[in-house]
């Protein structure tokens, strides 16, 4: 780490300055120690992973894709379901072999589980260190704390830490598109989450350095941001200087005013929030992609009720419909969950077919889990057996994948533009991009075109999953 006085007296910190974006094994940016991250759960906790390592390269420590290498491994954790709990634990246990080869590694808890379980995880021999989603600031000194043989634990919630002044260091990089966060936390209290407890209040990052670190990346030759929160619609940000407020769609428009080859994607949208302003904010800049994740979880207003979704079917159908009139050629993604407390067999059923109606080009499709503390934990019985739970799933995601497959098919003779964002995992010979509406399309490469360009390409064949087409000239 190498800080630089200027002229001026001003510090200039080489580490955050022009290379936000430094490759992993480019020892000349960085310390000779090295910190392993290994990320589980929603596109934040991956973005909060490249908040952790920029806070830690300012500490000396580079990130490694390389376990063996490691002086500290940390896991970015999620508590969204039993299942992903489970698995973090024992994956926890692999980390005795390391400990065992190397004395003086350290293994840090973060995230979701860390916020969750708190001084549980302290009991764990692997563990020195228990940090919650909003402390990671203290990292470098809880680290410090845990080599004099103590162990570190933070697990404070703020109502303010945004990490607006962080560059994030870019650890999964293609070069063409990043992550952006510009909320932390929710206030929705959807009644099966566990995201309020473990992440806190819902807060607004200030628009100016979203801004900043948008054009940033674009300088960088990124070409695609993606604005992420668990609700983005609620973004509201106050200018302490103006008073002005900006909303969401406001924002939405001074990313995508950045440079009209910078394309905008945001996740997810909560379709209470999802509001005609944004919508036409969508239309108006051919950059903002016509993509929606709009996640209805039940197609039945009991359900969604009980759900604490605060809107009905009804009301869902008519945002969707609000959609496709503003924005004809949109895809909508949703997320569902199947096996609620007391869903029946008729209400699992609206779930089947509002999928139909709203024509999702995909879903991430999930069976119910019960979380701890939730207000369905409290108040409901999850008593819809596993094995029900099951069989709506897998009814769930056969429709997803037949919708898919139709949406998919309905593409074949149309021409889009397409970002190119490397070679396709099958070929060499084959680039693999995404059109506006976020669906993957994979075409033979020609001369002259490389990894954030754009080009236009015609569908000529699609799968569930994937179009096929060739560059339109
Ligand atoms: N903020 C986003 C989603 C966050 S979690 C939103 O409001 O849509 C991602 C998805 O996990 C949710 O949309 C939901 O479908 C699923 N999920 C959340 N809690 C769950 C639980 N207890 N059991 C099963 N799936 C759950
Ligand atoms: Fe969870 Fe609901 Fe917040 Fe999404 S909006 S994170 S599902 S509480
Ligand atoms: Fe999981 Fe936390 Fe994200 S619970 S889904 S990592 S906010």
């Amino acid at each position: 780490m190498f800080k630089e006085v200027r002229d001026d007296g001003k510090f200039i910190d080489e580490n955050r300055q022009g290379e936000a974006f430094f490759k992993l094994d480019d020892k000349v940016q960085s310390g000779n120690k090295k910190v392993y991250i290994e990320s589980y759960g929603c596109q934040m906790n991956f973005n909060d992973s490249e908040i952790v390592a920029a806070i830690m390269r300012e500490d000396g420590y580079s990130a490694t894709r390389n376990i063996d290498d490691a002086d500290l491994i940390f896991v970015n954790t999620c508590s969204i379901r039993d299942k992903a709990e489970k698995t973090l634990l024992k994956r926890l246990t692999e980390f005795q072999v390391y400990k065992k080869n190397n004395k003086d590694l350290k293994v840090g808890v973060l995230g979701c589980m860390a916020e969750r379980l708190k001084e549980e995880f302290l009991e764990n021999k692997v563990v020195d260190l228990v940090v919650g989603p909003d402390a990671y600031r203290s990292l470098p000194e809880l680290v410090e704390w845990s080599k004099h043989g103590n162990k570190g634990i933070n697990v404070h919630l703020s109502k303010e830490e945004t990490y607006d002044d962080i560059t994030p260091v870019r650890l999964d990089e293609n070069g063409v598109s990043a992550f952006i966060s510009i909320t932390r936390g929710c206030n929705n209290m959807c009644s099966f989450c566990v995201v309020p407890y473990t992440r806190g209040r819902e807060r607004s990052r200030n628009a100016f350095s979203i801004v900043a670190e948008a054009v940033d990346l674009f300088g960088k030759g990124y070409r695609e941001v993606t604005l992420l929160g668990q609700n983005v619609d609620s973004y509201l940000w106050e200018n302490p200087e103006t008073k002005e407020q900006i909303s969401f769609a406001k924002l939405l428009e001074m990313v995508a005013e950045v440079n009209p080859l910078l394309r905008v994607r945001f996740a997810t949208s909560h379709p209470k929030d999802m509001v005609d302003e944004v919508i036409y904010t969508m239309a108006k800049h051919k950059n903002i992609c016509k993509y929606i994740h709009l996640p209805v979880q039940s197609g039945n207003s009991r359900v969604l009720e009980l759900m604490n979704r605060t809107y009905t079917r009804e009301w869902y159908l008519e945002r969707v419909k609000k959609i496709y009139e503003i924005i004809p050629d949109i895809a909508i993604s949703s997320d569902m969950i199947a096996g609620f407390c007391t869903e029946t067999e008729d209400e699992h059923k609206d779930t089947l077919s509002i999928m139909k109606e709203a024509n999702y080009s995909m879903s991430y499709m999930f069976y119910y889990s019960e979380r701890p503390r939730t207000k369905a934990e409290k108040t409901l019985e999850d008593d819809v057996p596993l094995e029900v739970k099951k069989r709506r799933l897998s009814e769930i995601i056969r429709l997803q994948n037949q919708l898919s497959f139709e949406h998919n098919k309905n593409d074949i003779g149309k021409v889009f533009e397409v970002l190119i964002e490397g070679d396709s995992k099958k070929s060499d010979n084959e680039f693999k991009g995404r059109n506006s509406q976020n669906k993957v399309i994979i075409f033979p490469k020609e001369e002259g075109l490389g990894i954030g360009d754009y080009t236009y390409v015609k569908v000529l064949d699609a799968t569930s999953a994937t179009l096929i087409g060739k560059i339109e000239k």
